[in-house]
């Protein structure tokens, strides 16, 4: 049988292994779910053990467990790492939900569920590509899944696990399934990742709240102040203003930016799906480039003072932001967090004391398009979707990635197969099972052609 008609056939077994998967809560960031993602992890261990493959392990960490499983048919073929993440996003507010979150469901082609998209709907593919592939041609070449339950969460444990495990991990090919494609008509590949600095600001001014009638107007309002120092930081033109922000920040040559505006977009199509009239960004760049090699800055919540219904009047002693810049070669998270503390400090008024805490980060990414993987990838696509696939430049953050280039000199091969559409981290997360389904035939043929018996 050719892997295809096998794939065809398995439809409904493939579906309803991902609806158990998609059915465990396992949400990394709230403790509440920590035996749900203990769940997920168990789960994939026996679906590993279904496929048959060898040295299939549970790994506690400090945090929540990875899964490594792996199959060595001979050490002179070549190996493939998988890697892909359990965990999801927390699936509030629920209330946004049209069916529940964890209750996975078919509705117009598409699975909707929390994790449908990210990661769990991808990460699947890749195990049920390897079982159609045992089942039809057979298995020439060496695979080996690392699948963590923190992605989510800052992936908190995994750089020491890596570290530790550099000859357990070594590989000719790293390939992760947790991007988009840019939409079912035009496949693409993903060579480029934004980095991220996230972190947050509490700025306080008087040490209790205040009555705003007897203080207000000879206090500085921090929630006021916080304000005037947020809107500082981005002027009309969308250029951020902290100084040294964009000294690193490695310029598209015209040649490269043609190529970027050749890539299939449609700014009306992006407004609508998304209710904004106008579209905003830094002056001089399309919406692809300010989302793909330009670096942010976006307050991703702020908060102080009285909030509840009714009136309160009142002069808050804190406010509070939680920022997040998303990176791009060759900027650094640690410099740009510390470039970040150290300005905030310097424009805090006389009137109020900041104090900067860290949440994680992690660093940008460029994948080499001549190396064996992104041939093979590409050439999967071609052979599956009839088209080249475009290179393209998400604006999301992988920071595993540059992580296995530092400690195991590995690029990793971005092949997703999601939509923007999906709503992933959103309510109504969906997957299409299109791409469900192709995206498994086109890794059977990227695993094929990686294959020593491969032409
Ligand atoms: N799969 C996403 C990243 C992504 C999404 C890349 C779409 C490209 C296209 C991943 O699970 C994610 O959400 N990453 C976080 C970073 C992490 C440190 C929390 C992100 O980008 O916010
Ligand atoms: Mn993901
Ligand atoms: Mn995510």
């Amino acid at each position: 049988m050719k892997p295809k008609e096998f794939i065809a056939e398995n439809k409904k077994k493939f579906l309803n292994e991902l609806f158990e998967l998609l059915k465990i809560q396992s949400v990394s960031a709230d403790t509440k779910f920590k035996n749900e993602v203990i769940k997920a992890a168990d789960y994939l261990v026996v679906q590993f053990n279904n496929l048959g493959l060898d040295n299939v392990k549970k790994i506690t960490t400090d945090g929540h467990p990875l899964v490594y499983a792996e199959k060595i048919i001979n050490p002179d073929y070549t190996t493939i790492l998988v890697y892909g993440h359990y965990d999801v996003q927390p699936a509030d507010p629920y209330e946004l939900w049209d069916s529940p979150p964890f209750e996975p469901i078919i509705k117009k082609n598409k699975i909707y569920s929390r994790g449908a998209s990210d990661d769990k709907g991808q990460m699947y593919m890749h195990l049920k590509a390897y079982e159609t592939l045992k089942a039809t041609t057979g298995i020439d070449f060496n695979i080996k899944f690392l699948i963590e339950g923190e992605e989510e969460c800052g992936s908190d444990n995994l750089e020491k696990f890596v570290i530790e495990n550099r000859k357990k991990l070594n590989a000719d090919v790293i390939v992760i399934s947790d991007t988009s494609i840019i939409n079912n008509q035009n496949p693409s590949v993903t060579v480029g990742l934004r980095g991220l600095s996230y972190l947050e600001i509490e700025l306080t001014g008087p040490n209790r709240d205040l009555h705003s009638g007897t203080y207000g107007g000879a206090v500085e309002n921090p929630i006021n102040a916080l304000c005037k120092m947020i809107s500082s930081l981005k002027d009309e033109d969308g250029v951020i203003q902290i100084p040294e922000f964009y000294k690193k920040v490695k310029s598209f040559s015209s040649e490269k930016r043609k190529q970027i505006f050749k890539i299939p977009f449609d700014l009306n199509d992006f407004k609508n799906t998304i209710n904004i009239k106008k579209e905003f960004g830094e002056k001089g760049f399309s919406t692809i480039e300010r989302i793909g090699i330009r670096p942010t800055f976006d307050v991703n919540g702020i908060w102080g003072g009285y909030i509840k219904e009714g009136s309160k009047t009142v002069l808050p002693s804190k406010a509070f932001a939680k920022i997040s810049m998303r990176l791009v070669p060759d900027q650094n998270s640690k410099e740009i967090t510390k470039i970040f503390k150290d300005y905030i400090k310097k424009i805090c008024p006389k009137t109020c004391r900041v104090k900067v805490s860290e949440h994680h980060g992690g660093e940008p990414v460029r994948v080499n398009t001549n190396i064996l993987g992104y041939k093979a990838a590409a050439s999967a696509f071609k052979k599956v979707w009839g088209k080249d696939p475009i290179p393209t430049y998400d604006g999301g953050s992988i920071p595993i990635v540059a992580l296995f280039k530092k400690e195991l000199k590995i690029d990793s091969i971005l092949m997703g197969f999601g939509l923007d559409e999906d709503a992933i981290h959103s309510p109504n997360e969906s997957f299409g099972l299109f791409n469900f389904y192709k995206g498994i035939e086109t890794i059977s043929v990227f695993y094929q052609n990686l294959s020593s018996n491969s032409e």
